[in-house]
């Protein structure tokens, strides 16, 4: 797996990109105030030549428009299927009601081809989210099927003209600058990191370019729509400070000092600067041998804001009853250099060769992917701790679908919706179950998540 990340450094040079706005509202509207979400094929020059790859896109845009509402109001999005495959949309970190989470075989059918659907729900909380495609997403993800999702505070801290959206993103190209089509679903992918790209883009393109305004506070809002690759960044070398993780406010901007910041697929990390006019600065990915710039900020004339650095308002998620809580253990198992031999899968114990046929290599307790019975199931209002143990050789992006939880260990403990666990690690995370309904539980890298590390839990 070396050499793709080699060669994530290795395509890189050449000159920067044109100017970058990040898009806002550009789909249509329909007349009863549903904003129209086309999933459908479309060409872009993701690498530094020319060469076009089709992807598969929402509204032609990559990443899809920028959808931003005020907290508290209401998203309505009818998605219109003109791909020739089924498709549905997930609105990731959004404590949703179940019915619209856009989880096929769970929560809604399938959208077929030609088919509409309608998504109407409220976003209760601030923050920076997305939205992508939940059907096969390992393969509609990887094409290019999500975009960002801002839910603005009651009153915003900060200007609009300096808060931007980086939606980051891990392609793999061929040697033709194209998309790596054939290589989508391989199964060394599925039992080792999941798919690795080689070329990063930040809101569909190559090291774009940004503008900030001087002298007041800027926010950066960072969202990792990687299949499988963690991102690191150091906000120390821009002077940034943390703001949220995964949509939530910390109680106050983080010093992140002396190390850098891994972002896991599907996490976002929100960075506040306060430049002076005329400090230019570029941010790096820092996992590779070598930092890689990715975005460039040239910082304008001042603005008018007050220069001190916004606290933002918490969401008030419920604090989990540590004394009271369910405790539920998950232990995490298989995968390249795994224990492959007690997996069960559609309750037959798999032969080691089975997985070819199966694609199966993960497990949760023992057991590859979603079954009937729900990894546990608890009464609305109950507080869960969920223990989890990593006992794999790679590491693993938990996600729970809506709720946020606290991570219980580690500094902090941070809310988060996605949480990363090293190899060989363990985390306890901990959340009032407090919305109904059937929730998915599942690794975000999506590769590992079809090859078996998919459950679910009920509230009921
Ligand atoms: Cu980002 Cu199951 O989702
Ligand atoms: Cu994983």
């Amino acid at each position: 797996m070396n050499t793709t990340r080699r060669s994530f450094f290795g395509l890189v040079g050449g000159s920067a990109a044109g100017l970058a706005l990040p898009s806002m509202f550009t789909a249509a509207r329909a007349e009863d105030g549903f904003l129209v979400l086309t999933a459908g094929r479309s060409r872009h020059a993701l690498g530094e030549s020319d060469a076009q790859s089709e992807v598969w896109t929402y509204n032609a845009g990559l990443p899809g428009p920028e959808i931003r509402v005020r907290r508290g109001e209401w998203v309505r999005v009818r998605l219109v299927n003109d791909l020739d495959v089924p498709t549905s949309i997930h609105w990731h970190g959004i404590r949703i009601a179940n019915a619209m989470d856009g989880v096929t075989g769970l929560t809604q059918e399938p959208v077929p081809p030609g088919e509409t659907f309608e998504y109407d729900f409220i976003a209760p909380d601030a923050g920076t989210y997305w939205y992508h495609a939940h059907t096969r997403s390992w393969n509609q993800v990887a094409r290019g099927l999500y975009g960002p999702l801002i839910v603005e505070e009651m009153a915003n801290p900060f200007d609009r003209r300096n808060d931007v959206t980086l939606v980051l993103d891990d392609w793999r190209l061929d040697e033709n600058d194209v998309l790596d089509v054939a290589s989508i679903g391989s199964l060394r992918d599925w039992s080792h990191a999941g798919r690795l790209g080689n070329w990063l883009t930040v809101n569909g393109r190559s090291r774009p370019d940004f503008s900030l305004r001087g002298g007041e506070p800027g926010r950066i809002r960072l969202i990792n729509a990687s299949n499988a690759r963690i991102l690191e960044i150091d906000p120390n070398r821009i002077g940034a400070r943390v703001l949220a993780y995964d949509g939530q406010p910390l109680r106050n901007p983080l010093t992140v000092n002396g190390r850098s910041l891994p972002i896991g697929p599907a996490q976002r990390v929100d960075l506040v600067v306060m430049p002076e006019a005329g400090a230019d600065f570029v941010l790096e990915e820092m996992s590779q041998d070598q930092p890689l710039p990715f975005a460039r900020f040239s910082v304008k004339e001042s603005g008018t804001r007050a220069g001190t650095i916004p606290t933002l308002p918490s969401n008030d998620l419920p604090e989990p009853d540590l004394e009271t809580a369910q405790t539920v253990q998950l232990v995490m198992t298989g995968g390249a250099m795994g224990r492959l031999d007690d997996i069960v899968y559609e309750g037959r114990k798999q032969e080691r060769e089975d997985f070819r046929r199966t694609g199966q290599v993960w497990a949760f307790n023992g057991v590859a992917n979603r079954t009937e019975t729900p990894l546990f199931s608890v009464q609305r209002g109950q507080s869960v701790i969920v223990e989890m143990e990593n006992d794999t050789a790679w590491p693993h992006a938990i996600h729970t679908h809506g709720h946020h939880f606290r991570v219980l260990t580690g500094e902090g403990g941070p809310w988060r919706d996605t949480v990363l666990i090293d190899p060989r690690q363990s985390a306890r995370i901990g959340f009032v179950a407090d919305n109904p309904g059937k929730w998915l539980l599942h690794c975000h890298m999506l590769e590992h998540a079809a090859a078996g590390m998919n459950t679910w839990f009920e509230v009921l």
